[in-house]
């Protein structure tokens, strides 16, 4: 049978699509290689999936082109998805800056995309491992599978990225896209935690466990995060670490506010005409205390708040608001949330996502060049970039 669209990988974004296209007539079938579809929904969000942002707008998203997202999240917006959530009746609230949960659980996302696609008359077959994806001769395409060949007009590639293997992914899009003669921007590692040096850690590990509010940026660039950062045995992580990840590249430092807003050295050099002179200077610091020790340390400082200097204090209000440190590396795929770069844009049709020098050839989601912020984005481009191909094929 001849199908009109096959589509490679049954996450957000290929479950968006055949959505999609079975609506408008479409005949799909979505093949995938898991023994359950949408996967990385189910355990999204701590298992409430964090659906979409209140605050999705383009320079949210990294991309060697950072005006491609524009067209696929204008046509199909936060907006629109939450409306299709709220009809399927699906609870849901804001936790914070904009972010989307569901109340009850991520599953729910997921049994909404198959309901809908099984409405649709969209077809899904599970636990079928594509091989080659060639053209045939009438100028359609070709899938080998384990469970035969499949043939259809069109072919979208949602295979997604490379996080997390021990659940299914892999780099078969990219590879596919490659023999297509797509460019591939490299890719690396996003939204995921940063691990140091053996020495570097001696100052972070006795701090394990521990979250503050931070400011977080990288050297060189003006982007900065405020958000929770967590000090764990292996390094640093929390929110504001996962998002400066996808911005870091190797050999730079970041730099860490640990109380933004504030100045906590030159709050404590006033405590010392108001009476606290006597003081430990770590007590003084409206830091919780092994924080406060380990920034005291940190600036070579120690005694009573009196005995300090003009300079330690200097040196010890860049310790708590400009510590800079160059990360040994990222905890690799085995965490990333997501995969920055991928199928290069400059290949790709902005509205159509089809490859503009194979015709019927589309690339959806993760695979792209587009990588968002944490918080929803990376959902909303999977929603946005699946409809916008489930409109063309
Ligand atoms: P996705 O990974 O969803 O789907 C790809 C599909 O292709 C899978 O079903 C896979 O089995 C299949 N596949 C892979 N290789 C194949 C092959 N060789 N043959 C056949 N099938 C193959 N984002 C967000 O916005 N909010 C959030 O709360 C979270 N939370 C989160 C938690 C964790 C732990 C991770 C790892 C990631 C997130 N994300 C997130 C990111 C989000 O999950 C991700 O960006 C989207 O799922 C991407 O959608 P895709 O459809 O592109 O890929």
């Amino acid at each position: 049978m001849m199908w009109d669209a096959i589509v490679l990988g049954a996450g957000a974004a290929g479950l968006m699509c055949a959505i999609e296209a079975a609506r408008r007539g479409r005949r799909v079938v979505v093949l995938d290689h898991a023994r359950a579809a949408g996967e990385k929904i189910r355990i999204s969000g701590g298992g409430r999936c964090n659906f979409t942002n209140l605050q999705i707008t383009p320079d949210r998203f990294l991309s060697q082109n950072p005006r491609f997202a524009r067209s696929a999240l204008s046509r199909y917006t936060q907006q629109d998805f939450i409306d299709r959530v709220s009809r399927a009746g699906i609870a849901w609230h804001e936790k914070t800056l904009g972010q989307l949960f569901c109340d009850g659980s991520a599953r729910q996302i997921v049994d909404m995309l198959l309901r809908d696609l099984h409405a649709a008359g969209g077809e899904l077959r599970l636990g079928v491992r594509p091989g080659a994806v060639r053209r045939g001769a009438d100028g359609g395409f070709r899938v080998e599978t384990d469970a035969g060949e499949f043939a259809a007009r069109a072919v979208v590639l949602a295979t997604g990225g490379k996080s997390i293997p021990k659940m299914g992914a892999s780099d078969f899009g990219y590879r596919v896209a490659e023999a297509f003669g797509l460019r591939i921007v490299p890719t690396r590692p996003a939204l995921v935690p940063l691990v140091f040096t053996d020495a570097q850690l001696e100052a972070i590990r006795p701090l394990a466990g521990l979250s503050v509010h931070a400011r977080v940026g990288v050297e060189g660039q003006k982007i900065a995060f405020e958000e929770g950062l967590l000090f764990t045995h292996r390094g640093l992580s929390g929110p504001s670490i996962l998002q400066i990840s996808s911005y870091w590249t190797p050999g730079r430092a970041i730099r860490v506010d640990l109380c933004p807003g504030r100045n906590l050295a030159a709050e404590a050099e006033a405590g010392r005409s108001a009476g606290l002179g006597a003081r430990d200077l770590a007590n003084v610091l409206d830091l919780p205390q092994a924080l406060a020790r380990s920034v005291v340390a940190r600036a070579g400082l120690s005694g009573r708040l009196a005995d300090q200097t003009r300079a330690g204090f200097e040196t010890l209000s860049r310790s708590i608001h400009d510590w800079q440190l160059v990360p040994a590396g990222t905890e690799g795929w085995r965490t990333a949330e997501v995969t920055a770069g991928g199928v290069d844009t400059r290949d790709l049709d902005a509205r159509s996502l089809s490859a503009r020098s194979v015709p019927g050839l589309h690339v959806v989601g993760e695979l792209v060049d587009v990588t968002g912020w944490l918080g929803g984005y990376n959902f909303q481009w999977a929603w946005s970039s699946g409809w916008a191909a489930g409109q063309a094929v």
